[in-house]
């Protein structure tokens, strides 16, 4: 038996068998018969398709996910690989501008990229560089996620690190945030009201905060309840929770450009947030719709190892 009941929704003959029974077609907007949340099929490039589904709503936390294993040619072609990168820049600022517009006056704005080791580390530090372009947007964390496995071989240190960037609009909402893991360490000692205390008795939690290297969220596989089959670039719930969680208000709006398998929409649901998503692809979309229905039928979070498509006999003709 295959530990997942469907390949990744990349695959072409997977789509064409799923498009079907998308209930969204390009440029259309599925509103949340409870009247929370909007998802679309929709470009994150598009300054019009932006509009259409904030429709007058504005975001207070943003939390994007951009595809960035992006191709960059190969190693014997400089100037192609410069070209992609132009590209891929010209890609963020259109999405980066269109989310800015739909930003609140006080308001966070994380985003997740990645660094390729094998070229340049691109596009993690071309992005960083053109950030500095928006001197509304005020840097403020580099946050690594550390996955529990990573890829690597023996020349070469493992690879473990997902990166999220941290900017803030204004002066938006920030409440500290703490792990599960319990404080064992005694120290920084501080004298209060003439006596000598340690950070266990002046802390306000008996747990650590994460600060800015997250060493505690397990990396979502096929044996965890929230697993998407089929779904290649899933964020653990943990990691967008904690986000939400530290950087909105219940009933703030949270957005999300970049849906895939829904994680902002079924954090935002779980956490009483307005979920604003959409993803440019109808089968992701669709999947996003149908996590939310499964969540509120069933309080699941995912479909660990069934498919979420029953419709279809996925290892049919592959
Ligand atoms: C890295 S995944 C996001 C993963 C998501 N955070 C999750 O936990 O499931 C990126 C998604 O962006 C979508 N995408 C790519 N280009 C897009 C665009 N121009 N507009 C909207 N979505 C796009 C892809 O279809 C893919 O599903």
């Amino acid at each position: 038996m295959p530990k997942e009941a469907i390949p990744r929704l990349d695959n072409d003959n997977i789509r064409k068998k799923i498009l079907p029974f998308c209930r969204l077609k390009p440029g259309e907007i599925w509103n949340d018969p409870e009247e929370k949340h909007k998802i679309g099929v929709l470009d994150a490039v598009s300054k019009s398709d932006c509009q259409l589904i904030a429709n007058g709503d504005y975001v207070d936390l943003f939390i994007q996910d951009p595809p960035y294993n992006i191709s960059v040619g190969n190693k014997n072609t400089d100037q192609l690989s410069r070209i992609e990168i132009d590209k891929y820049i010209t890609f963020s600022r259109a999405w980066v501008n269109n989310s800015i517009t739909m930003m609140n006056s006080n308001s966070n704005f994380y985003v997740w990229l990645g660094a390729d080791q094998k070229r340049g580390f691109q596009p993690l530090p071309e992005f960083m560089l053109f950030m500095r372009e928006f001197d509304n947007l005020k840097s403020r964390s580099f946050i690594s996620l550390r996955n529990q496995r990573g890829y690597g071989t023996q020349k070469n240190w493992m690879a473990v690190r997902q990166e999220l960037l941290y900017y803030t609009k204004g002066d938006p909402y920030f409440k500290v945030a703490y792990t599960d893991i319990p404080k064992v360490l005694k120290g920084y000692y501080k004298t209060i009201n003439g006596k000598r205390t340690d950070n266990m008795e002046r802390g306000k939690s008996d747990t650590i905060r994460p600060g800015n290297i997250w060493l505690d969220i397990q990396q979502v596989f096929y044996r965890m309840e929230e697993n998407i089959p089929g779904a290649y670039a899933q964020k653990p719930l943990k990691s967008i929770e904690r986000i939400i969680k530290t950087s909105s208000k219940p009933g703030d709006v949270v957005g999300d450009f970049f849906s895939h398998s829904g994680t902002t929409l079924i954090a935002a649901e779980r956490l009483g947030r307005k979920c604003i998503t959409f993803d440019k692809d109808p089968v992701f979309a669709e999947l996003s719709i149908r996590r939310l229905e499964r969540y509120r039928k069933t309080g699941k979070t995912g479909w660990q190892w069934e498919n979420p498509f029953p419709e279809i006999n996925p290892l049919a003709n592959l």
